[in-house]
């Protein structure tokens, strides 16, 4: 007889990752809850249950990363679709939410208690991918108005439907197109916003990772400027002080040895108060720079 249990005994796949995979098939299949596999671990399974799960643990033991098997990704507060067309959205791009979400809380304080004029909070989130930064901020900040772009018609699709499901499609507005240029195609949005954040491509052409590991399995579009790597960064920095309201905040996302040149195109672009930004692992992951006022 096959149960969950000798499903999880026998397997090659890390136990933590069948657990997941273990998880996603009773929650389709038999709309159970995770727990199940210790509550129900002594459970019959069914020849289709069976399938798929042998189907999905090839998949994985191929390299394909989890979340696109399972169709979902934990993000900073919230849980986001994702799939083939999209990037899986990281834990260290939580970096880039928090301190959007500081740069928030920042000018709603000052709003109430220093009696700056008060104004609807705007922000844009360039390159969105699933909706990762655009749909936590919005989740996490209710006074923010948020616009989203991407150039993939792939991503924008995943990206509106997580934000349907998120019950944010009200405050969360999405548009196609290169970077600030897409702007253009949506009629209602913001001239200029408070809040700049974006987690472009920044990997080399040739860095020999990008047909390594799970990043085999993501659109090259979301992972590399097939150049330099900071190609985009530049774009994106160099165009924003257009895009920002005086005082207002950019903040990117950056590989891990980029910092020194993403500081001086901030520099060079004439930002002020450029600050580098540590991910938890150490790595200066992010850079910020804020619009003369
Ligand atoms: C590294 S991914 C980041 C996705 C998401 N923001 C996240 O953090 O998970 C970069 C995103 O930028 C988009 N992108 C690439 N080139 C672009 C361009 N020229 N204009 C707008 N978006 C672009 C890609 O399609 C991809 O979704």
């Amino acid at each position: 007889m096959t149960t969950l249990r000798s499903l999880l005994n026998e397997t090659s796949l890390p136990k933590h990752e069948a657990r997941m995979v273990l998880a996603h098939l009773l929650e389709i299949h038999l709309q159970l809850p995770k727990s199940a596999l210790l509550t129900h671990d002594g459970m019959e399974i069914s020849d289709a249950f069976l399938e798929e799960w042998q189907l999905l643990e090839q998949r994985r033991l191929d390299g394909e990363p989890i979340a696109y098997l399972i169709g979902k990704r934990g993000f900073h507060a919230i849980e986001l679709m994702v799939g083939p067309g999209v990037l899986i959205p990281r834990p260290e791009t939580e970096l880039l939410v928090d301190l959007g979400l500081d740069e928030l809380q920042l000018i709603i304080y000052k709003q109430n208690t220093l009696n700056e004029s008060e104004h609807s909070l705007t922000m844009l989130d360039l390159g969105t991918g699933s909706g990762a930064i655009a749909l936590a901020i919005a989740t996490s900040q209710s006074k923010v108005r948020v616009v989203a772009t991407d150039a993939s018609q792939a991503a924008l699709e995943i990206a509106q439907q997580n934000a349907v499901r998120l019950k944010l499609s009200d405050r969360v507005s999405f548009c196609l197109g290169n970077w600030y240029a897409a702007l253009q195609n949506i009629s209602s949005a913001p001239r200029h916003f408070d809040l700049i954040l974006s987690n472009p491509p920044y990997i080399e052409a040739e860095d020999s990772h990008l047909s390594q590991g799970d990043l085999r399995f993501e659109p090259p579009s979301a992972l590399t400027d097939f150049g330099s790597g900071l190609t985009c960064l530049t774009a994106i920095i160099d165009g924003a002080l257009a895009h920002l309201k005086p005082g207002g905040l950019l903040a990117v996302e950056h590989g891990f040895d980029q910092s020194p040149a993403v500081l001086e195109q901030l520099a060079l672009a004439g930002f002020q108060d450029i600050r580098p930004h540590r991910d938890l692992a150490g790595h200066w992951r992010a850079a910020s720079g804020r619009k003369p006022i």
